[in-house]
């Protein structure tokens, strides 16, 4: 069990298994992830299930959004059939079932806060308070992460305890305002807009700085040799591979 990784499943391992789901997370563990990203949002009636759209559509072919349909219709719906036949009938998680999962393999997690537009206080709030009252004990501790100021704001609020990273596509300019702001100990960062000088600005200041989508070897060994510290991939394999062996 990894306290500080450098190989997070994005989605689990959604490279090879439908992501969000309870199967991509196991996946990614096999194949030699550290810990996991997954995303979190809630359901019509305030049960945070894993989920990327807003918009059922595209892993699950139900029509309707997410935040309007009850836990009981999102929880019964085919969530691996679209990725392949091998995983027909795996359903959408409740973030509950996910984090028992973690527990059960030993590997940690940073639940990205995913709200539905309009929801962003609600889901950062229930988010927060899942992980505080479900996080299992023997993990490390986990990172909640959201591109949502807001989100951010209300999980802090609900439970200080529990670390946040900020999520961004660019690196704002006034990250270091942001940061101090929502009270983010790191921040998740695109890895195809950073250069190492801003690398260096980030970890200077105390940050850790993780960055997604890294699907290649030879990028996670150039962006962890500027200094970051972890890559968010879709294939945990391939990361691994090109890393050989390490100390854990
Ligand atoms: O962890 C960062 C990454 O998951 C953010 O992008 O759209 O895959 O949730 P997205
Ligand atoms: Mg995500």
């Amino acid at each position: 069990m990894n306290a500080r990784p450098q190989i997070v499943g994005h989605r689990g391992a959604c490279g090879h298994a439908p992501e969000n789901t309870l199967a991509s997370i196991a996946r990614a563990a096999e194949l030699g992830a550290d810990w996991v990203e997954f995303d979190c949002m809630l359901t019509g009636d305030g049960v945070p299930v894993l989920f990327h759209d807003d918009k059922l559509k595209r892993t699950t072919g139900h029509a309707g959004v997410v935040g309007e349909t009850a836990y009981e219709t999102v929880s019964t719906l085919d969530a691996g059939g679209w990725f392949s036949p091998a995983f027909v009938g795996e359903p959408v998680p409740s973030l509950e079932a996910a984090l028992g999962l973690l527990g059960r393999i030993g590997l940690g997690a940073t639940p990205e806060i995913k709200p539905c537009q309009g929801t962003e206080r609600e889901t950062g709030e229930a988010v927060a308070n899942t992980v505080a009252r479900y996080w299992p004990a023997p993990l490390p501790p986990p990172i909640l992460s959201s591109f949502s100021l807001t989100a951010l704001t209300a999980a802090r609020a609900a439970a200080p305890g529990i670390a946040r990273a900020l999520i961004c596509r660019r690196l704002p300019d006034d990250w270091r305002r942001i940061v101090f702001e929502v009270g983010a100990q790191g921040i998740h960062c695109r890895e195809s807009d950073l250069d190492p000088g801003q690398v260096d600005a980030v970890k200077s200041a105390g940050l850790a700085l993780w960055v997604f989508t890294v699907n290649q070897g030879s990028r996670a060994l150039e962006l962890l040799g500027w200094g970051v510290d972890a890559v968010i991939t879709d294939y945990p394999d391939r990361i691994a591979a090109a890393l050989g062996p390490r100390k854990v």
